[in-house]
């Protein structure tokens, strides 16, 4: 729980970019954003116009993947390099739908991790288990190996460069099915627990660790209020300025 939550809302591949400006537009003309620090991740093909947008307003930019490598031929990428020169400052990496649709393996996630870090982009890092790893709990043992796996290798940029993690269960992504605020907390005090063994407590501490999975304004308030949750990762609601815009208020 923070003062100000981080609200960042992924957009994922919806919208055309006349669309999404005309979103963008009723998102800026809004006089009550000041409650929270927000961030959208439009596709990569909405980012310039979107940033043109909303260079003067309180929203952030972010980009949802980038790629592992720096440049050169790797038809249909996006480099770090291109998401900073179109004014990106995060990113979203480990996406359950990136790790599940496009085999993006825990050593992929440390490159991209790399990458962002290297261009001064950054990352909103992903773990969330399924509903069989619940069932058979297995969620922390998920959770703790995701972390591992992808951040030990990053360790000397943890120390140095700020980054968020966001907990997204797989079965409250896009489902309608949130978890409970309690059993939100218990995992992202967990998150905080094993960043605490990672890093430096100052900065395990102060890292933002947002909620992802079927958020709404109806369950946002309750969320936000535990101890550990300091933000939210919003699919289908960003899609919507209202209902965007009411998570934060
Ligand atoms: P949802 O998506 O809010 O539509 O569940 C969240 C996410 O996948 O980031």
């Amino acid at each position: 729980m923070r003062q100000h939550p981080i609200i960042a809302g992924n957009w994922k591949m919806n919208m055309t970019v006349g669309e999404s400006i005309t979103l963008v537009d009723a998102l800026i003309a809004n006089p009550n954003t000041q409650h929270a620090t927000w961030i959208i991740c439009p596709p990569y093909t909405h980012l310039a116009p979107i940033q043109d947008r909303i260079k003067h307003s309180v929203f952030s930019l972010g980009a949802q993947s980038i790629s592992h490598h720096s440049n050169g031929a790797f038809t249909g990428d996006v480099s770090g390099s291109m998401l900073k020169s179109v004014g990106c400052r995060y990113v979203i990496i480990g996406h359950s739908e990136r790790r599940e649709y496009h085999n993006e393996t825990p050593k992929i996630l440390t490159q991209q991790l790399t990458q962002a870090f290297t261009h001064g982009l950054t990352p909103i890092f992903c773990v969330g288990e399924t509903k069989k790893d619940r069932d058979n709990n297995l969620t922390t043992a998920v959770i703790e190996a995701q972390l591992i796996d992808s951040l030990v290798p990053v360790k000397p940029h943890l120390e140095t460069l700020p980054f968020l993690i966001a907990y997204e269960p797989i079965w409250a992504i896009g489902t309608g099915v949130v978890a409970s605020p309690e059993d939100a907390q218990q995992v992202h005090a967990y998150i905080r627990k094993k960043l605490n063994k990672l890093l430096p407590p100052e900065i395990a501490n102060r890292t933002p660790i947002l909620y992802g999975g079927s958020v709404s304004p109806e369950n946002s308030r309750n969320l936000l209020d535990q101890q550990d949750i300091d933000g939210a990762l919003v699919g289908g609601a960003s899609l919507n300025a209202d209902t965007f815009l009411a998570i934060g208020k």
